[in-house]
């Protein structure tokens, strides 16, 4: 087995390959003069279990063609398999029709892949009107989840937590974890209008004071969910706000926002930023 780290697998790739006892190796990549994608292997694939690592943060749209042209390559170059470690998979929130006319992403995404990849692994993927990885890939899928090392990760760090939830969907993430630890957790309900525009309010009251609120989620993408949940919860005094997500996309400076707004934020690094104190690497290579 080898595991080849894509243009934004690196920071996982080499930890999954100490880790699992695999090879290890990073693709060259780089741009034609007219902005197409330049690929290459630098080590022999043939007859090998080949793992490609990419976290699709970033230019998004072009880290697919990347993966999907390194799948085709290894292929060509004789791999006995090929594998895609992708702990952030994109485009599952685009999972139905919200308007006439609107593309399932997802679906297209999938079945795009499905076409490349022996075997998909994601971590905590975002499935909400999909409930299985079966539903969105054909080929055989694995989904992980961070969620014992976000409890292990708050019990060494936090003595009287009280997990918050954002959202009903978000209960996957918040209860689960509380249950882990043996913590109180409440869901909050939310409404989203827009992508910028989310209200988030309490269902009853909790009791916070002199308590640490964890905020859980899957993904931080703008803050703004997290930001109204945060307005919410400081109601209720308590000792410290924490958010934790699995997923740390912070776009259009979210975590400064978060911050001043009164919180600190941690992630795990299946998309890597200054946050990222959870390791998904271990997790990835016990699956292989
Ligand atoms: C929504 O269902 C997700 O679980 C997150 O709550 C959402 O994607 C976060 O997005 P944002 O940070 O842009 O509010």
């Amino acid at each position: 087995m080898i595991i080849v780290s894509c243009s934004k697998g690196a920071h996982l790739g080499r930890k999954i390959a100490k880790k699992s006892g695999a090879g290890y190796t990073a693709i060259k990549t780089g741009r034609f003069p007219d902005g197409e994608i330049y690929l290459r292997f630098l080590k022999d694939v043939k007859g090998k279990i080949v793992v490609l690592v990419q976290s699709f943060y970033g230019d998004i749209d072009g880290l697919i063609v990347e993966t999907l042209f390194a799948a085709a390559t290894a292929r060509d170059l004789g791999a006995k398999k090929v594998l895609l470690a992708a702990p952030y998979f994109p485009y599952f929130r685009q999972d139905k029709s919200f308007h006439d006319g609107e593309c399932v992403s997802l679906h297209v995404i999938g079945h795009l892949f499905d076409k490349y990849f022996d075997k998909i692994i994601v971590v905590d993927p975002h499935l909400h009107r999909e409930n299985t990885l079966q539903h969105v890939f054909k080929t055989e899928s694995s989904r992980l989840t961070a969620n014992p090392l976000i409890a292990m990760y708050i019990q060494k760090h936090f003595r009287t937590p009280v997990l918050i939830g954002p959202d009903w969907e978000s209960y996957k993430w918040a209860r689960k974890v509380a249950e882990m630890i043996n913590a109180e957790s409440s869901i909050l309900e939310k409404k989203r209008y827009s992508s910028h525009n989310v209200k988030v309010r309490l269902r009853r009251r909790i009791e916070m004071e002199n308590k640490e609120a964890i905020i859980v989620d899957d993904i931080i993408s703008t803050g703004h969910t997290i930001l109204e949940t945060i307005k919410n919860i400081k109601k209720l005094n308590p000792k410290k706000i924490i958010c934790i997500c699995v997923h740390g996309i912070f776009t259009e400076n979210a975590l400064e926002k978060i911050r001043k707004a009164g919180a600190s934020v941690i992630s795990t690094n299946t998309i890597p930023s200054a946050v990222s104190e959870i390791d998904v690497s271990g997790l990835i290579a016990n699956s292989l």
